[in-house]
């Protein structure tokens, strides 16, 4: 066999790769990427694959295409025991997208939706590096990432693991990751196919034959091609070893065993080699013949039932095989099979993937308005406040599917500024995630004297009573402990109370009159980390927080329950327990503190954050785009305190912000990973300037967005079970051009401390495409980072509607003060072509069109045309 080398064979020839490529320019700067695979081994054709096939039993075929139990118990999502007789190895599987998500540490870099703001895939292969390169030490075979789908509807959960609403943009930086994944020997697993837009409907695991609950997604063919299915094209050219079928149904059919979509598309008309796999639980049939080649997390239906079948003869063998087959194929591309693969390191290289996370938290950050007040100037420096609890605690990310990194490293943006020796900001947390131990005279035990809540021992014994529930740092209880409180809380005054549940080292839950409202600490696959909300406690607990209305006077039967973790779950100790509150009062008085503090400063800094907690890769969809937890009420107050307010913003995808007009300054940080109080310290000082652009567009009006117009319920959330794509390709940015509709910042915004000019474009006609030639000059006096968009016009006369600009190249550049760059841009034919559903293929419409240069897609700079050939 050829000796073990970095590199893993394409499975595609370079002219291949070149045909998928949008833009010349992205297509060479993909081959660069690319060039050290395609002079990797040869592959035998799948030859070893075969060769095995013929040795292996029934059984063992099956048990090679549905998931077990890990016997190791390393934390991963995902475990397909191999076949030890005949040398096939385990197969890991762990999430992703942010990094490696098991029992043991890796790094915690920001998600997706702040890499993809850079608008750099360089930078996207350097973060898949890194996950590629740290599952490999922490021994994972696959990474259940990049998650690719385009994000299509605002109130989506998982819109903040994407990379936002251009299928353009979303295929250069989920090659580039796949690209760094697989280079490291790591297969990478794209997800979620196909058209997985939203959480609600997708799937009703309690019920899934209840089309009521479980929709229907409808996307038209021309739709599909155009905006669907472009990213999932340029992940096939480029190799990724494996897909995950999503949980929903489309056009009629589970994705997990729909024939069109996983064999005549995905085979047939993308030419993918490798191996499909569920979503987690989205089995719904032995449908391997359609096209699934693998169940997970276990064989309800690809263990036992399918071996039945193969013997009854209903499925053929035939189909099995081909699925090992492709199975078997990855395995020995990426040189499982024979030893060849490339070594794994024995330790993480912490301070790499710091290195990594931090520049994706500083290139992934967007000015999304600048008055003046960034970078911070020296009055601002002498007299500043951060205002709000991401200032105090770096927003890393929320919810799972990610690694939650290296704790002892995360240092807020609060602390990072004192630390740059610049300042000595003042703090106030404005919105109290942490809150106060409930005290006890609000709490009656279980038989109804005195103060306090019963305590029971789990495992039956002696009641006793506490006083308040707050059994943390000296006071811990000792390790394993479960016990259960229960009393009732009668609540001083009437309103709108933030509860809290806070553990850690014993799963706590809580419950309010008989309703189970939130729990803490759990366990899942082994480990805990803490993201029940964005941050821990300020001491460090995992915190579920639940706002509850509460009226004054009346009792609450309450119930604590906390299970100290088993011998089973990483980093035992102690158990932790707190049940803690913000009152209506304290809310208020937290708000009036953080403004009065904001009119004693010169500058106040208010960190506002969105998003929710939970193991898993986002719960329930949203319900508004509002900031939450009163944040919106906090910033009016700080801004109404001082007009020289700057907002920063630890989101994920677009809110609403009422407050724009009274705020000058708006930074996007976005969730920053474990270094992003570094970053975030940076570019407030300026040390670092800010060069990203806005992923998806910001709507003034949730209406404005195609997803949410009141006149289209049909599009999200669904009507009678049907959720249809009625605005066709006519998604994100596109709707707000065709409908003049202006945006609060519009798709490719951001803003930067220096500026920059564009000039001397030319448009030449090239074969296949044009070439988009311009020059940019960095005329301000910082060096910065600038995003280049070219965007093509609709053809004058084609059959169907065209969007009137579609993003076809971009290309990040670094530029010094009064320097200039000529770049050179491909905008390929597919982008100027539509898809012909009648003729099944792409046209490229005649006509002159209209080529436009520009800042962000409405801060157009420079205007010419081109005719495509
Ligand atoms: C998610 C996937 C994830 C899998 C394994 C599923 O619920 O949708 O994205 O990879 O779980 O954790």
């Amino acid at each position: 066999m050829p000796p073990s080398d970095d590199r893993v064979p394409p499975v595609r020839s370079r002219r291949d790769v070149l045909k998928g490529f949008g833009s010349a320019a992205a297509a060479v700067a993909f081959l660069a990427l690319l060039e050290p695979a395609a002079v990797a081994r040869p592959t035998d054709g799948g030859a070893k694959a075969r060769g095995l096939l013929a040795r292996l039993t029934l059984d063992e075929k099956i048990a090679l295409v549905h998931g077990a139990t890990d016997p190791e118990r390393l934390g991963q999502a995902g475990y397909l025991p191999g076949v030890p007789r005949l040398g096939i190895p385990p197969l890991r599987m762990s999430d992703g997208p942010a990094g490696v998500n098991v029992a043991a540490s890796a790094t915690g870099l920001p998600p997706v939706s702040t890499l993809a703001a850079s608008f750099n895939p360089e930078l996207a292969r350097e973060y898949g590096e890194v996950m590629g390169r740290e599952g490999r030490t922490l021994r994972m075979d696959v990474l259940l990432a990049p998650q690719i789908e385009l994000s299509r509807a605002l109130f989506f959960s998982r819109n903040k693991d994407q990379t936002g609403e251009d299928p353009y943009l979303n295929a250069q930086l989920a090659v580039a990751q796949i690209e760094g994944v697989q280079a490291q020997g790591m297969l990478a697993m794209a997800k979620h196919y196909l058209a997985n837009n939203q959480r609600n409907g997708e799937l009703n695991r309690s019920d899934p034959d209840d089309p009521a609950t479980n929709f229907d997604f409808r996307v038209d063919d021309r739709t599909l091609h155009e905006i669907y299915l472009p990213t999932w094209e340029a992940v096939v050219r480029a190799g990724v070893a494996s897909i995950m079928a999503a949980y929903n149904h489309l056009n009629g059919e589970w994705n997990t065993e729909n024939r069109a979509t996983l064999t005549d598309i995905l085979r047939g008309e993308l030419g993918f080699e490798g191996f499909v796999t569920s979503d987690w639980n989205s089995v719904h049939s032995v449908s391997v013949e359609d096209g699934l080649d693998m169940q997970m997390p276990d064989g309800t239906y690809f263990g036992d039932p399918l071996k039945q079948a193969v013997r009854d003869g209903t499925i053929p063998e035939s189909a099995v095989d081909t699925a090992v087959t492709r199975i078997l194929g990855q395995y020995d591309r990426f040189g499982l099979l024979d030893g060849s693969r490339k070594s794994a390191r024995a330790a993480i290289d912490v301070e790499a993937g710091a290195r990594t996370a931090r520049e994706v938290a500083t290139q992934g950050a967007v000015l999304l308005a600048n008055d003046g007040a960034l970078p911070l100037g020296r009055a601002a420096l002498r007299s500043l406040a951060l205002i709000g609890p991401t200032a105090a605690q770096v927003a890393v990310s929320v919810s799972g599917e990610r690694a939650y990194g290296f704790e002892d490293r995360m240092v807020s943006p609060l602390a990072a500024l004192r630390r740059s020796g610049d300042t000595d900001p003042r703090h106030a947390v404005g919105v109290d995630l942490t809150g106060t131990t409930v005290p006890a005279d609000v709490l009656t035990p279980a038989d109804g004297t005195g103060h306090g809540l019963t305590r029971t021992p789990a495992a039956g014994g002696a009641a006793t009573t506490d006083a308040t529930v707050d059994f943390t740092g000296d006071q811990a209880l000792p390790l394993g402990s479960s016990y259960v409180w229960s009393g009732t809380l009668t609540p001083p005054t009437s309103g709108e109370y933030r509860l809290m549940i806070q553990a850690w080292r014993g799963a706590a839950s809580l419950s309010l009159d008989g309703e189970q409202l939130g729990s803490a600490a759990s366990p899942r696959d082994g480990f805990a980390r803490k993201w029940s909300s964005i941050v821990p406690t300020t001491d460090g607990l995992d915190n579920e927080l639940v706002t509850v209305t509460l009226t004054g006077g009346q009792a609450y039967v309450v119930r604590i329950a906390v299970t100290g973790w088993a011998d089973t779950v990483h980093d035992r100790g102690p158990v932790e327990v707190r049940l803690a509150w913000v009152t209506p009062e304290q809310r208020a008085a937290d708000i009036r503190a953080a403004a009065r503090l904001a009119g004693q400063v010169h500058t106040p800094v208010v960190f506002a954050f969105n998003g929710s907690g939970g193991s898993t890769g986002g719960g329930g969809d949203r319900t508004t785009l509002a900031l939450p937890v009163h944040q919106d009420e906090l910033i009016e107050a700080v801004a109404a305190a001082n007009p020289r307010t700057v907002v920063v913003l630890n989101v994920g995808d677009p809110v609403t912000m009422p407050w724009r007009k009274k705020v000058g300054t708006i930074l996007l940080a976005g969730y920053a990973g474990q270094e992003g109080g570094w970053a975030t310290a940076d570019l407030l000082l300026g040390r670092a300037n800010p060069g990203g652009k806005l992923t998806m567009t910001f709507p003034k009006r949730e209406a404005d967005h195609p997803t949410l117009d009141p006149a289209h319920p049909e599009r999200y959330f669904g009507v009678d079970g049907v959720v249809t794509y009625s605005e066709g390709v006519f998604t994100g940015y596109r709707h707000f051009d065709r409908e003049g509709i202006d945006p609060l910042f519009c798709f490719g915004h951001g803003l930067s401390y220096t500026r920059f000019s564009y000039g001397r474009l030319s448009v030449s006609e090239v074969r296949d495409g044009l070439e988009v030639s311009f020059t940019v000059t960095n005329t301000g006096d910082r060096r910065g980072a600038e995003v280049p968009q070219v965007y093509v016009g609709a053809a004058p006369h084609a059959p169907v509607d065209m969007p009137v600009r579609t993003l076809a190249a971009f290309e990040q550049v670094e530029l010094r003060p009064g320097q200039s760059r000529r770049l050179t841009l491909r905008v390929d034919e597919r982008r100027m072509s539509y898809w012909d559903t009648a003729k099944g293929r792409w046209v490229l419409p005649a006509g002159r069109r209209k080529v436009e240069v520009g800042s962000s897609s409405r801060d157009i700079r420079l205007k010419g045309t081109g005719t495509p050939r």
